[in-house]
């Protein structure tokens, strides 16, 4: 094959020309792009074109920050690459294309010659289908682990607690010396803070009490405590469907996984951006391998920074955290109230934009629940 935009382009800026004869790159599941030291796209294959959504002649002669907004790529370490004939993997990087699609992706960049003149091999792997992060299959039975541990980790530490306070309180009466009674206070005080953390560390374990009520009405009350908590550049806005009829929820339950779920999408905008809730009716969902014919969708997205890609796998977990004072518990606690329910949290997430999903079945008789 010969590439006559690359040629006609390249003749005139008297840059290295690529020429692939082959059809069997074609083939390949794996998107192949070759590229030239002025990061000029000189080759894609059918793959290639099918993740830039674009032909090839749209493609080739142009440069790659035509078509990826973000610098994902990284220019200045595939010309180093190209500097030094070296070969590199880039795992899970997100490629936010211009016209707006983003997709997660592996990336493998090695050198090729050819005419004298050495090009960069980019082969790219679209990951974003077996990433995408929710509670189901595995994941969940992972995450169900994890929750466990830590309770009976947290059960644990709880039980000689109690013994410890109970002592430190008898000898505090038998104390007479106000300096040794400052001791026993601090034993004390010490306990019940460890018992605070031990009791979050277990998370709610009240059986729900489903009641048939409006989902909005719920989603409104922490809508507007977050507006509250929220600085005033940040806009908090809605958008509901108004046909979605009544559910039997425990509205305490509920309204806590939506809180800290938003709580965490604040915390990520800082004091400048924007938090949407959103509410849509949602057909033929699966949760958990049954399929549901009807179910609630709440979103709650924000434009922050997106999630850190070192917690994009552990995300549900207990203990999770990218925050200096952070629990890591907020979102575990959301999954497992939204399981009380039947339902899932699902989440996707690029720089500037994380949207949390609460999928919760319509079921209409609370027996179901
Ligand atoms: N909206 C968001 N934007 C960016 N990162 C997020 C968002 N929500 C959650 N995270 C990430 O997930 C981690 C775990 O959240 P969470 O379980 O609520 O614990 P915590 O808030 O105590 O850190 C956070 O530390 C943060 O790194
Ligand atoms: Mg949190």
């Amino acid at each position: 094959m010969h590439f006559n935009g690359a040629m006609r382009y390249n003749s005139i800026m008297k840059k290295s020309v690529f020429n692939s004869d082959s059809s069997l790159l074609d083939s390949l599941a794996t998107s192949v792009l070759v590229i030239n030291e002025a990061l000029e796209i000189c080759y894609v294959n059918n793959a290639a074109e099918a993740v830039f959504e674009l032909s090839r002649n749209q493609l080739v002669g142009h440069t790659l920050k035509h078509f990826i907004a973000n610098d994902a790529l990284n220019s200045e370490r595939m010309l180093h690459a190209l500097k030094h004939r070296e070969s590199y993997t880039e795992g899970e990087v997100t490629l936010s294309f211009t016209y707006g699609k983003h997709c997660l992706v592996d990336v493998m960049v090695s050198v090729v010659d050819q005419n004298q003149f050495s090009f960069l091999l980019l082969e790219i792997i679209v990951i974003d289908q077996q990433r995408k992060l929710s509670q189901d299959t595995q994941n969940s039975a992972h995450q169900q682990a994890a929750r466990e541990l830590v309770r009976g980790l947290a059960h644990e530490i709880k039980n000689p607690l109690g013994g410890i306070r109970g002592a430190a309180q008898l000898l505090d009466r038998e104390l007479n010396n106000e300096e040794q009674r400052e001791f026993t206070s601090l034993i004390i005080e010490q306990s019940d803070r460890l018992r605070n953390m031990v009791d979050k560390l277990l998370g709610p374990n009240a059986v729900p009490n489903f009641k048939l009520q409006n989902i909005h009405r719920a989603i409104e009350q922490i809508r507007s405590l977050i507006g509250f908590e929220a600085d005033s550049n940040v806009k908090v806005e809605r958008d509901y469907d108004p046909s979605i009829p009544e559910i039997y929820i425990d509205s305490d339950m509920i309204q806590q996984a939506i809180l800290n779920i938003a709580r965490n999408a604040l915390q990520a905008i800082k004091e400048d951006g924007q938090i949407t809730f959103i509410t849509r009716i949602q057909r033929q969902q699966m949760i958990k391998g049954v399929r549901h014919p009807l179910c609630i969708e709440i979103k709650i997205i924000d434009n922050g920074p997106g999630i850190p890609k070192e917690v994009k796998d552990t995300l549900f977990y207990p203990m999770v955290s990218t925050k200096t004072d952070g629990t890591g518990l907020g979102l575990s606690i959301a999954q497992s109230l939204v399981e009380h329910h039947k339902g899932k949290v699902e989440v996707e997430s690029w720089p500037g934009h994380t949207e949390f999903s609460i999928l919760l079945p319509i079921n209409n008789q609370e027996s179901n629940k």
